[in-house]
């Protein structure tokens, strides 16, 4: 063993290199492999400031719905910030109006915004490590750093509750992104009260637009921000495309421009299973707080609506069935092991019965 271990140090030089060589290409064929099943392409990679992808798709979700057979909807993607890409005779360095280098996406829960945010910041990556990339055709200039602020945590370990981590972040993203960087910033201002979130994310929305001038991609569900649109002249609005149909919404994953005016998170809260009563309040809440616009007293508005218990209540009680006459009037205590065991048959007559 002493032998073999001097013969391997005294070759460790040329094999850590073997190892190396072997690892970059481990590396290369496994990516080129990834390129030729998935339908990835070559991205252009080049000094300008485009970011502009066609029919781009999320890796690890397109892979996900494959497996259940279901197709993943690929969406376009235009933040160039100078003449690369974009219009014809526009002027350079993200200056000509047409140019948006900002999009704030809105649309429903569970439409696509952030899927659509993480699959373009795994685009940027893709092409900067040298992979194909999930689209039909991509060009970037290169990005000098990729700032993403997505979902809530809390450290409170740290003394970071989750708002705070939310604001650490967004300051981060604030103060350092540049004019080169790509930023994906998935609802801000959600750990908050509402007009307060809000300000923030307005805030934000200008800062990002006049001193940052970053490519980036901004979803909320604040729909009142889609206004900006009008006052800064690199921000465009996006939204996800939905149908209504009998009530319910139906998602079809499509980036389409303008904007979206509601989030449907009633129908989705209704999706996930939240108690028909609970769904029955909360439309009849959003009803009220709609009518009452904005500015009105919140406390009044609820004063004014029927008591959850009154209004939410199922009709009438159901009348009471043989089996819980006999359950009601029985005491467990009292029953040796053999009654038990015949209440348990009478019981099971009785459903049978009914
Ligand atoms: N382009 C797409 N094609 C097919 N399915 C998609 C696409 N985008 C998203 N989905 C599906 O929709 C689900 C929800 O997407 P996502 O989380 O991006 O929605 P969201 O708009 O961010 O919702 P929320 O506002 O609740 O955060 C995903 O888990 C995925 O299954
Ligand atoms: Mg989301």
């Amino acid at each position: 063993f002493d032998e073999l271990a001097a013969a391997v140090v005294a070759e460790a030089a040329v094999l850590s290199r073997a190892a190396a060589a072997l690892a970059a290409l481990d590396v290369a064929s496994a990516l080129a492999e990834l390129a030729a099943e998935r339908r990835h392409v070559r991205p252009r990679v080049d000094q300008s400031l485009a970011f502009a992808v066609k029919a781009g798709r999320h890796p690890v979700v397109e892979a996900a719905l494959a497996r259940s057979g279901e197709q993943f909807v690929p969406n376009d993607c235009e933040l160039s910030a100078d003449d690369s890409g974009a219009a014809p005779g526009a002027q350079s360095r993200g200056d000509a109006p047409d140019q948006k280098r900002l999009w704030l996406l809105t649309g429903p829960n569970m439409a696509g915004k952030s899927t659509f945010l993480r699959q373009n910041a795994l685009i940027a990556i893709m092409a900067q490590m040298g992979a194909f990339v999930p689209a039909d055709e991509a060009h970037i200039g290169v990005v000098d750093r990729l700032f993403s602020r997505v979902g809530a945590a809390d450290d409170l370990a740290r003394g970071r509750s989750t708002f705070m981590v939310e604001m650490v972040e967004t300051a981060a993203i604030l103060n350092q992104a540049g004019e080169r960087s790509l930023v994906i910033l998935d609802e801000i201002g959600r750990g908050t009260a509402t007009y307060d979130g809000l300000s923030i994310a307005w805030a934000a929305v200008e800062h990002l637009h006049e001193v940052n001038r970053s490519r980036a991609l901004f979803a909320t569900h604040y729909h009142e921000l889609t206004v900006l649109a009008e006052k800064l002249s690199h921000l465009a609005n996006a939204t996800m495309r939905v149908k209504e149909w009998k009530g319910d919404v139906v998602f079809l994953h499509e980036v389409g421009p303008g904007a979206a005016d509601r989030s449907y998170g009633i129908q989705v809260a209704k999706l996930a299973g939240l108690p028909a009563p609970v769904i029955a309040r909360a439309q009849a809440v959003l009803a009220a707080l709609e009518k009452g616009g904005e500015g009105t007293k919140t406390a009044k508005l609820i004063d004014d609506l029927p008591l959850f218990s009154a209004s939410a209540r199922p009709a009438a009680p159901a009348a009471e069935s043989a089996v819980e006459r006999e359950l009601k009037a029985l005491n467990p205590d009292e029953l040796t092991p053999k009654q038990a065991l015949e209440l348990v048959y009478r019981l099971k007559g009785l459903v049978r019965g009914e």
